[in-house]
């Protein structure tokens, strides 16, 4: 490095290295200059219309900007504005009934959305979360009922809860050659072939032609769908046997099936179960 210039006239600090090489002193361009003392005025005037500091705590509350915006306040309009269209539909569904809400496609739709976590809370458990059913729970997703697919009778289903009662039939009553006869005929569909489900009375509560009766939850024997299936590697016909023997519901056989609809008239508001009663008929098989 020398004392003297080499490069006189030119805007050089005076740091030269390797003869040649040196450090200029020019400004940055003119855009450049520009676009920093733009977004230093932005800075400032951000900061005075919204609180782009981290809002800092005062005596009467914390800063806030000349536009009153904060992100708390957002959130709340947004709320107001979701509650104010949920409000108009929770509205209608209040006054109308089941029936109508199905009959209103919009609001069916929104009762759907809504009431998918009731479902989920509430009897995923027992029939499963797309209403599957399992064993000793009833498919709700299918057009096949005990007590009936209509909106409003679902509604009851919900309300007062379901306990379908058959006596056992097993020991003094039906001999193992009569149960394995009579099971053997509900397989293929056909209850009334055999005298036996008029003789013992089963047409008493499935009716003379074996298709059920509904007002006391008794299924339909003839369309081969088993409400009760095989469990624990029984076969088809041992289950059949099994309800036949020692019946549904019915006090004082240890060996009866158990099969209890909860009661949610108690637990559940009344719009509820009626979003409910919606959600299990768009499964696909009420009306
Ligand atoms: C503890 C298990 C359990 C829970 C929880 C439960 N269910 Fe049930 N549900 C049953 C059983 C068991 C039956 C069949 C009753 C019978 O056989 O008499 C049934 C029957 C029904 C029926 C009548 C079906 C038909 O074929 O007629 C409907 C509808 C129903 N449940 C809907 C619901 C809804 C909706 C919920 C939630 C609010 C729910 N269930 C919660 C066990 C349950
Ligand atoms: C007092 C009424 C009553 C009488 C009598 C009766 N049942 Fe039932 N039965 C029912 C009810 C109710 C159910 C359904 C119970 C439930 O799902 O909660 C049922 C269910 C069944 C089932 C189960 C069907 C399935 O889908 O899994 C079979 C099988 C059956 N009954 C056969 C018979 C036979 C055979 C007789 C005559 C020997 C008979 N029942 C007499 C009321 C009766």
């Amino acid at each position: 490095m020398s004392d003297k210039n080499p490069f006189p006239g030119e805007n050089n600090t005076g740091h030269i290295w390797d003869d040649n090489l040196r450090e200029l002193a020019n400004p940055p361009p003119r855009w450049w200059m520009i676009a920093f003392w733009a977004s230093i005025i932005w800075f400032f005037g951000y900061g005075v219309i919204y609180p782009m500091y981290p809002a800092l705590p005062g005596s009467t509350g914390f800063t806030k900007g000349v536009a009153g915006w904060t992100q708390i306040k957002e959130y709340e309009e947004g709320l107001a504005e979701l509650q104010a269209v949920r409000g108009e539909f929770e509205q209608k569904i209040s006054s109308m009934s089941a029936a109508d809400i199905l009959k209103d496609e919009g609001l069916s739709d929104y009762t759907v959305a809504s009431a998918k976590v009731l479902f989920g809370d509430n009897c995923a458990a027992c029939h499963g979360s797309g209403g599957q059913g399992g064993p000793g729970y009833p498919v709700l997703a299918d057009d096949n009922w005990l007590y009936g697919g209509d909106v409003n009778i679902i509604v009851q289903s919900i309300t007062s809860g379901r306990k379908g009662m058959m006596p056992p039939k097993g020991g003094a009553e039906l001999s193992e050659a009569e149960i394995d006869t009579l099971a053997k005929a509900i397989a293929e569909g056909k209850p009334a072939s055999t005298p036996l489900f008029l003789e013992k009375g089963c047409i008493g509560c499935h009716g003379v032609g074996g298709k059920g009766m509904q007002a006391l939850g008794a299924v339909n024997l003839t369309d081969q769908i088993m409400r009760f299936v095989p469990v624990n590697g029984q076969t088809p016909l041992d289950s059949i046997k099994q309800t036949i023997t020692h019946g549904v519901n019915f006090p004082g056989d240890p060996k009866t099936r158990e099969a209890e609809m909860p009661e949610f008239g108690k637990r559940l508001s009344a719009d509820d179960i009626k979003k409910l009663a919606v959600y299990v008929v768009k499964f696909g098989g009420g009306q």
